[in-house]
């Protein structure tokens, strides 16, 4: 059974303010998109890499991913991450339900092959698969500004990527995501969640290097942690 690796590199990165799409973004003199490809290209479980770029750059992405044999497509994104994701989905068509699909922000250079070992491990079992972090600060529910609600901390995890799923599984969710007219969840577990709530979404650790580049301040953090020594050539 194969498993394929979907890096989502569609998106502008409006909250960077930066002149191009974040993951284009160069930290330890290469692009944030490179990392997260080689992530996945150097990973034993994964059999493919798809790159889903934002419109206007697929060239570049063409570019960064050359050097990486495990890539066997790149496509234009959509509008939305959602959006990006069906794109890759409808590239997958004919393939079978039990191939594996890994989904990935291109927006996180650093994830280790430990995280995508457990998600791989956690596949065997299940159909969706999420990596969480507990989180530090404590998380409310806030509304017009006052607090709704305090869950307590320890049941709170903030996702990471990859999320992995059984592509019969994502599809079918997709399918009836896309006939909703309600707008979609913003992220894959969370279509799986809200469209196929019968099936349980396993949740395996993730680690706080596997951030995600967001803000300024994130460049920063991310230069530091392509200086790491275990990350020179
Ligand atoms: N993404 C995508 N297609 C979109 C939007 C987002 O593939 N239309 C990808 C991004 O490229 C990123 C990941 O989804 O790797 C997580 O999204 P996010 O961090 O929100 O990135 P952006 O949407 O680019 O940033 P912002 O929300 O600040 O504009
Ligand atoms: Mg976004």
């Amino acid at each position: 059974m194969r498993t394929v690796a979907v890096i989502l590199a569609g998106g502008t990165g409006q909250r960077m303010g930066a002149s191009r799409p974040k993951q284009l973004i160069e930290v330890g003199g290469r692009p944030i998109l490179a990392y997260a490809i080689e992530a996945f290209n150097g990973h034993l479980g994964v059999d493919e890499v798809l790159v889903v770029m934002a419109a206007g750059h697929v060239r570049t992405a063409a570019t960064i991913a050359a050097p990486f044999h495990k890539v066997t497509g790149l496509m234009e994104g959509g509008d939305t991450r959602t959006a990006s994701t069906v794109a890759a989905l409808t590239a997958l068509t004919g393939r079978s339900d039990d191939t594996r699909v890994l989904f990935h922000d291109a927006a996180r250079p650093f994830v280790d092959p430990g995280v995508i070992d457990r998600v791989l491990e956690a596949l065997v079992a299940y159909e969706a698969v999420a990596v969480g972090v507990p989180s530090a600060d404590t998380i409310v529910a806030v509304e017009d500004g006052l607090v709704l609600s305090m869950p307590p901390r320890e049941s709170l995890a903030r996702f990471q990527t990859p999320q992995g799923f059984r592509l019969g599984t994502i599809r079918k969710a997709y399918e009836l995501a896309l006939a909703d007219p309600l707008p979609a969840a913003t992220d894959d577990c969370g279509i799986v969640h809200r469209y196929l709530p019968d099936v349980p979404i396993r949740v395996v650790t993730g680690s706080e290097r596997n951030l995600k580049v967001t803000h300024p301040l994130d460049v920063v953090i991310a230069e530091h942690l392509a200086a790491e020594p275990e990350r020179r050539p």
